[in-house]
């Protein structure tokens, strides 16, 4: 019996060896045939397995690997591919000396369980995403955002044209007027909250943070930024794609709301539930990893008295149990509507769409016999709106704000060009979303929202693969062909190749020839620098024959128009692709600028932010007493605080604070700074 298990067991051994030895020759082969720098790793980096486990086996791994192998050997044949397997690496701490130290914008990864492509090459990127026979979406490392349904995010080919046939009707500009105008009003909401807090408890909270606010000139210390841009997103987008009305705590539901409605907006669970739908959502949201991979049936039973984690896996469960039954009800309601011939009075209606596309006889999709949506097509697809229109938009003014606090100089500029569009005393409810759309998205504000996009994209990789058979891919950087092996995995970096100062000239000439120039800085101004593809005005006639070609091909739907000016920095075609690019890029961008704009607008029209500083000083007094040149150190000890965590960031889904992490900031009426004057910092 024993010698049959040893036996078994050195049968194993001899056949996995002879698997991994045969895998790793066969991919490195391939790999190299595609004439780019090939790393060799010792497991496949975007292997399921080895993607949920890093974090425990990475620390593990390199200390084996360190202890069993010569030193030289180690640092020339391991160190160079370890980033690879690194999560975060993308972003954290620069993307830049990755590909800088492979020596090549464009790389391959390759093991005995699989190989992979890296690049953040523009020119590559843009063919990549352009030719979507040859490069389509790689809809396998997608799988865990159909937790309720395949749609418009995770699909290929028919399945996703047929999605994005009936998600992309909404998207127009119409609705985007209605985005503008409920993002207007929550943002109201969301500075409302924080003056409403910081006035009912400053009469009780004796010193450090409020005292010294008087009749709402500033807020208290604000540690849930993250989590209050998160509320603002899922409120607009809960108004304007499904026709619910979401409020804030301090707020009441109007009494025009419809009763049925009603129960979503809700700031108590309604009869029947036990969390809210915005909670639910939320939580599903934040849990999202743990509902993919524990089953309902097992994640119901773990005892809450297992710890915090059992009550944390106990909460996801009834997130999605409660989740789940708010959205049937609301499938439901959207059903009853339809055959009772209602129609919706505003907005976007994604789910009415979804479901008309589906049961309404007389709808035009269903004539042509393109739309076979399921009911969990139709759970998918209004899943997948809220989760893509609300974590990125939020992230995005999330970590704007934390910029502009940490550099006051560039909210001046803000301020003065919200001076000029809408003046200082203008009341936001009333702004007129036709008439200055675009001078919003051309001004200052447009730039540091671009900015951050470039600098802290929220969605750091799109992955693609090659088609099912070999491609060749033309590398303008190198003037080579390569032949990519079908099937791969194709992953351009987004935040890579918007740092790449191939494409991206320095803003402060003194740091051009440095590694990363000042590319890993935040610095709006970088947008007004002259343009070096020269897009403006001339395009060339090769240019307009490529549009008009363009105009012939099919139409995604979605946004076509510019919102630029030609006098602005134009990046090179495939360097600045924070929303992707090509037929699979986001149908939402337009209004996810449109409401990012408005957030900034609102809030510092009347408005500045500064970074908080309780951590060093023991009340607002010391502040007070302090002069300008020690209010100026104490302001940059806070600069560089922020800025170290901004780094800290993770790709959850989105990229994101986590841990815990967070900026402390304030809000202050504009000429209420205590940090920055007129004249920039103190
Ligand atoms: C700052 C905000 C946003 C950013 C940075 C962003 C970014 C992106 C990116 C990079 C993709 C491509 C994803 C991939 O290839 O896997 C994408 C796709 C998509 N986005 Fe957004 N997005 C934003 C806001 C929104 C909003 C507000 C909505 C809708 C309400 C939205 C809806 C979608 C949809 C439906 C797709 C899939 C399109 C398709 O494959 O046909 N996004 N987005
Ligand atoms: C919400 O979750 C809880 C689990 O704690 C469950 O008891 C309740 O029935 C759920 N609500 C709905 C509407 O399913
Ligand atoms: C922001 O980026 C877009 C896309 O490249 C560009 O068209 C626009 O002009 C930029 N806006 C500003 C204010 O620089």
């Amino acid at each position: 019996m024993r010698i049959n298990l040893l036996a078994l067991f050195g049968l194993f051994l001899a056949w996995a060896t002879y698997k991994i030895y045969t895998g790793f020759k066969t991919n490195i082969a391939k790999a190299r045939k595609a004439g780019y720098p090939v790393l060799i790793t010792p497991i496949y980096p975007l292997s399921p397995l080895w993607l949920t486990t890093r974090t425990f086996m990475l620390p593990l791994l390199t200390r084996l690997l360190s202890f069993l192998l010569p030193a030289s050997f180690y640092a020339t044949h391991i160190q160079p591919w370890l980033f690879v397997m690194t999560p975060d690496w993308e972003y954290h701490p620069s993307p830049r000396q990755h590909f800088a130290q492979v020596g090549s914008d464009t790389f391959l990864a390759a093991s005995w369980n699989g190989l992979c492509c890296y690049t953040s090459d523009a020119g590559v990127i843009h063919q990549v995403m352009s030719r979507r026979e040859a490069f389509p979406k790689d809809t396998r490392q997608y799988g865990i955002l159909e937790i309720f349904g395949s749609n418009v995010v995770t699909t290929e080919g028919q399945v996703w044209r047929m999605h994005r046939k009936v998600t992309s009707a909404s998207f127009n500009e119409r609705n985007a007027g209605h985005t503008f105008r409920e993002a207007v009003r929550q943002t109201g909401g969301m500075v409302g909250g924080w003056f409403a807090a910081s006035s009912s408890s400053s009469s009780s909270s004796s010193s450090s943070s409020g005292s010294a606010s008087h009749d709402g000139e500033q807020t208290k210390t604000i540690t849930s930024l993250e989590h209050d841009t998160m509320r603002w997103a899922l409120n607009i987008i809960g108004y304007v794609g499904f026709g619910l009305r979401l409020i804030w705590p301090h707020q009441q539901l109007p009494a025009d709301v419809d009763p049925k409605l009603a129960k979503y907006g809700s700031l108590q669970p309604p009869a029947g539930y036990s969390m809210t739908f915005a909670d639910s959502l939320a939580t599903v949201l934040e849990r999202i990893l743990v509902l993919l991979l524990i089953p309902s049936a097992v994640l119901k039973r773990v005892p809450q008295g297992w710890g915090s984690w059992g009550a944390k896996l106990h909460e996801a469960w009834e997130a999605k149990v409660n989740y789940t039954k708010y959205m049937n009800a609301f499938l439901a309601e959207k059903m009853e509507d339809i055959r009772a011939g209602r129609k919706e009075k505003e907005g976007m209606n994604i789910m009415g769409q979804l479901v008309r596309s589906k049961y309404d006889p007389s709808s035009s999709e269903k004539k042509d016999g393109a739309t076979k949506l399921e009911d969990s097509d139709i759970m998918g697809n209004a899943f997948i709106m809220t989760l893509a229109g609300h974590e990125t938009t939020a992230n995005v003014v999330h970590f704007t704000l934390l910029e502009l606090a940490i550099h006051p100089e560039a909210q001046r500029r803000v301020q003065r060009d919200i001076d000029a569009i809408f003046g200082r005393d203008s009341d936001p409810e009333t702004w007129d979303y036709e008439k200055n759309i675009n001078a919003l998205l051309a001004s200052y504000i447009g730039a540091v929202i671009n900015e951050t996009l470039r600098l802290i994209p929220p969605v750091v990789v799109t992955p693609k693969r090659v088609a099912d058979t070999d491609q060749w891919l033309q590398d303008e950087s190198d003037g080579q062909k390569h032949k990519m092996p079908a099937m791969m995995p194709i992953m351009p970096v987004i935040s890579a190749v918007q740092r790449n100062k191939r494409y991206w000239p320095a803003l402060d000439k003194t740091k051009q020839e440095e590694d990363a120039g000042d590319l890993d800085e935040w610095l709006p101004d970088r947008w007004y620098l002259p343009s070096p593809g020269q897009r403006q005005q001339q395009s060339t006639d090769d240019e307009k024959a490529e549009e008009k070609q363009g105009q012939q091909e099919e139409n995604y739907g979605g946004y076509q128009g510019l919102d630029t000016s030609p006098t602005l920095f134009w990046p090179v075609r495939g360097s600045f692709i924070p929303f992707s690019d090509g037929a699979r890029s986001c149908l939402g961008r337009r209004i996810a600028m449109v409401e990012m704009v408005a957030a900034i607008a609102v809030l510092f029209q009347k408005y500045s932010v500064e970074l908080a500083v309780d951590e060093w000083v023991g009340s607002d007094e010391e502040v007070q007493r302090m002069g300008v040149e020690e209010r100026r150190r104490l302001y940059k000890r806070a600069q560089e605080k922020g800025k170290e965590t901004v780094l800290q960031a993770k790709s959850v889904l989105t990229l994101k604070l986590t841990g815990g992490r967070y900026v402390p900031v304030r809000f202050v009426r504009r000429g209420a700074e205590r940090f920055v004057g007129d004249e920039g910092l103190c």
